[in-house]
């Protein structure tokens, strides 16, 4: 199989749609092991590539009550303890989790990631996220959110500096050597010496070099410095595309980046989020989806619209059409100008635009039968849209168990999706390589 489609599922127990529990028909408690655990062994069940563990800091601001507890708010588990657990209760999934470099140093982000990959036997992934919730600063001693250059300029530099502390360990560095006392080599491990504009860093990790030597490093950001960071270092852009033009054309500016930064295109990866509602019949679906959207609050999810978009919509009426072209945010950029061109391409309302990002966070949405969501993302894959997905269930556990039981079996009788998985690591499983990216700083760093 020369190109193959690679699947991994947005990992909730609650449901990517905002009014999913409660509608489900079963308990959902997004802290309970037992179902995280539940969630992740259907996934790994089916074969999927990895599970994906999103995360925010603090919570979007609501323009109007920002000093309110939201109505809505879900409480959520710190990724590496969730997939430090996950790791010693699966054995054949990718374990992605969104980790920030505008709020955390690279040092413990490193540190952290290499011991997930050692627990994992290589199964360890980190979506490198910049952060967008203005109240995340809140988390981190009330700063105000950097803007967004200054966030990527030190996503940049800490992701140069994770890769100098994983680099800095040769492979054979730990050699337990009883006579000599010695369980390293220090001849076979460099000392970091990194004093940059973000961070300063002279040390040397703690943990010797992992399976893959470094995390599959996902980048999600489709912004100009966004995408910029991708070519230099990303494995897997994850992005959120709802439109197939548009996602072709992303797709080719992403691949000419990688080759101008001097990558193989192949080995990165474009993947697009895709919220799934699969039932039997196409109409079942789309009753499953109206009573979903009949469970979404319109007042609250107007409040999160705006505080996504950046621009304060409440002065519109509901049934207004919006086409005035929104402030550029310097929160989430990328997916404020997507729903905005949403709305004027779909000539959605405010109130219909809210429901939407309620029900997809801004990804694609997919409704119908088995049948069309295999040719949905069939279509996507053909067209060179997508190298793959990362498919999150409207509603769980059902969606999952629809999706992997009916769903995945098509794309494997399609051709598209190996029988086996190409190797153990999560960057055999991907086919995305040896590491790369970071390489010429690396060097830099430690002369
Ligand atoms: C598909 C996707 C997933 C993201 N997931 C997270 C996340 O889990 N946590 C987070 O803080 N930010 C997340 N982000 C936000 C990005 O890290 C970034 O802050 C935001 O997209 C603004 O950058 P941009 O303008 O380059 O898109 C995500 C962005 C995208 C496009």
């Amino acid at each position: 199989m020369e190109r193959w489609m690679r699947l991994g599922t947005y990992h909730t127990v609650t449901g990517q749609h905002a009014g999913a529990w409660r509608v489900s028909t079963q308990a959902t408690d997004s802290e309970s092991l037992a179902q995280h655990v539940a969630a992740a062994r259907a996934a790994q069940d089916a074969g999927l590539d990895f599970l994906l563990v999103t995360d925010v800091l603090g919570e979007q601001a609501d323009p109007q009550r920002p000093h309110e507890v939201r109505a809505d708010l879900v409480p959520r588990l710190e990724p590496t303890a969730l997939l430090a657990a996950l790791a010693a209760t699966t054995r054949d999934i990718g374990l992605v989790g969104s980790f920030s470099t505008t709020f955390e140093d690279p040092y413990h982000l490193a540190r952290r990631l290499a011991s997930l990959d050692h627990l994992s036997e290589g199964r360890a992934g980190w979506n490198v996220v910049t952060s967008f919730q203005a109240l995340a600063s809140a988390a981190a001693g009330g700063e105000p959110l950097p803007p967004h250059a200054d966030r990527y300029a030190r996503a940049r530099e800490a992701l140069e500096v994770a890769c100098a502390l994983w680099d800095a360990w040769e492979r054979d560095a730990v050699v337990r050597d009883r006579r000599a006392g010695r369980y390293v080599d220090p001849a076979r491990v460099r000392r970091v010496e990194h004093a940059g504009p973000s961070f300063d860093v002279r040390t040397v990790l703690p943990s010797s070099r992992s399976p893959q030597g470094r995390p599959v490093l996902f980048q999600a950001g489709a912004s100009e410095a966004g995408r910029a960071l991708a070519a230099d270092h990303a494995d897997v852009v994850f992005t959120s595309q709802d439109h197939l033009p548009d996602a072709r054309k992303f797709y080719r500016e992403v691949k000419h980046r990688v080759a101008d930064a001097g990558r193989d295109p192949d080995g990165v990866l474009v993947m697009p989020g895709v919220v799934a509602i699969v039932a039997s019949t196409r109409a079942q679906a789309r009753e499953v989806r109206a009573r979903l959207d009949e469970a979404i609050d319109d007042e609250r999810a107007r409040r999160r619209l705006s505080a996504l978009l950046g621009w304060d919509t409440s002065a519109l009426p509901a049934d207004a059409l919006l086409d005035a072209a929104p402030a550029q945010t310097e929160g989430h950029r990328s997916r404020a100008r997507q729903l905005h061109e949403r709305a004027v391409r779909e000539r959605l309302t405010v109130r219909e635009l809210a429901r939407v990002a309620e029900a997809t966070r801004g990804h694609l949405l997919v409704v119908g039968s088995p049948q069309d969501v295999a040719d949905e993302l069939l279509a996507w894959f053909e067209a060179d849209a997508a190298d793959g997905f990362v498919v999150g269930p409207a509603v769980m556990p059902a969606g999952l168990r629809r999706f992997t039981r009916d769903v995945v079996p098509l794309l494997r009788a399609a051709g598209v999706r190996p029988d086996r998985p190409h190797g153990g690591t999560l960057r055999d499983r991907l086919g995305v390589g040896a590491p790369t990216g970071a390489a010429r700083e690396t060097t830099a760093l430690n002369r």
